[in-house]
């Protein structure tokens, strides 16, 4: 059985006493404890939310990485200074890094291969544009960028892999790819998974869906076969929102 997982992606929202203020406020909930609950929060917030979390069973996320563990990237973030505060998770290859920061698909293998070296389990983002899909190019994008991710995995790493399957036109647009779509894709990066790897690399990946999902929309697609849990921006910033989608 494949745990579900619910993940809020904050992206560059909240400043640290927002973040802790938020975290207080997902507090006063009580969480089903048989959906592993995850929030992907700024950097520099990072180690204070991994403090008010304690005695949770919050995990905690970063949104990006750098692939070195030290050097000379000026600005940048190493898995190594991830694993010192107790990430858990890290969101790699989100469709707003690879649209303007230039994240390409051999960066994100990169950035697997390093969060995988330090148990910080990857969040690996894809999903095609509104004009792939309309030229119904949508698998063929999606295939591409997950077998790029995955290029050089071993099998046994694929359970500590999470793929989020995000239309980029779905995000934050308030469109959302019905949950019969979502599962669709969803199955279709899982027969992916079989074909590189074998039957059970494919029953272990997670594989959420992102893109516009709300409270009303969540219990629809985590009906779904194929759909293990949810990427979630806008409606992660509210905490009795992020409680709705964690307690689907
Ligand atoms: P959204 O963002 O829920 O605001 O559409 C999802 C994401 O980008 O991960």
């Amino acid at each position: 059985m494949r745990l579900p997982i619910i993940a809020g992606n904050w992206k560059m929202n909240n400043t640290i006493s927002e973040s802790l203020a938020l975290i207080e406020d997902i507090k006063k909930y009580d969480l089903n404890k048989e959906v592993e609950a995850v929030v992907c929060v700024p950097y520099i917030s990072l180690s204070k939310v991994k403090k008010a979390l304690e005695g949770t069973d919050i995990k905690l996320g970063a949104q990006n990485m750098h692939w070195e563990d030290n050097g000379a990237y000026t600005g940048e973030i190493s898995p190594v200074m991830l694993k010192e505060i107790g990430v858990d998770y890290c969101i790699i290859g989100h469709s707003e890094r690879r649209q303007y920061f230039n994240e390409l698909d051999d960066r994100v293998n990169k950035k697997i291969k390093a969060a995988l070296k330090y148990d910080i389990k990857p969040i690996v983002c894809v999903g095609e544009t509104l004009e792939e899909r309309e030229a119904s190019k949508e698998e063929e994008v999606v295939k591409e960028q997950v077998l790029k991710a995955l290029e050089n995995i071993e099998k046994e790493d694929i359970k500590n892999i999470v793929i989020a399957y995000e239309p980029i036109w779905a995000i934050g647009t308030g469109k959302t790819a019905s949950s019969d779509d979502a599962n669709k894709m969803c199955e279709f990066i899982r027969k992916t998974i079989g074909d590189k790897y074998d039957v059970e690399a494919k029953e272990d990946i997670r594989i959420q869906y992102g893109g516009s999902v709300k409270p009303d929309t969540i219990k629809d697609l985590m009906a779904k076969k194929d759909v293990d849990g949810a990427l979630v921006g806008g409606a992660s910033l509210v905490a009795r929102d992020f409680v709705s989608l964690v307690n689907y």
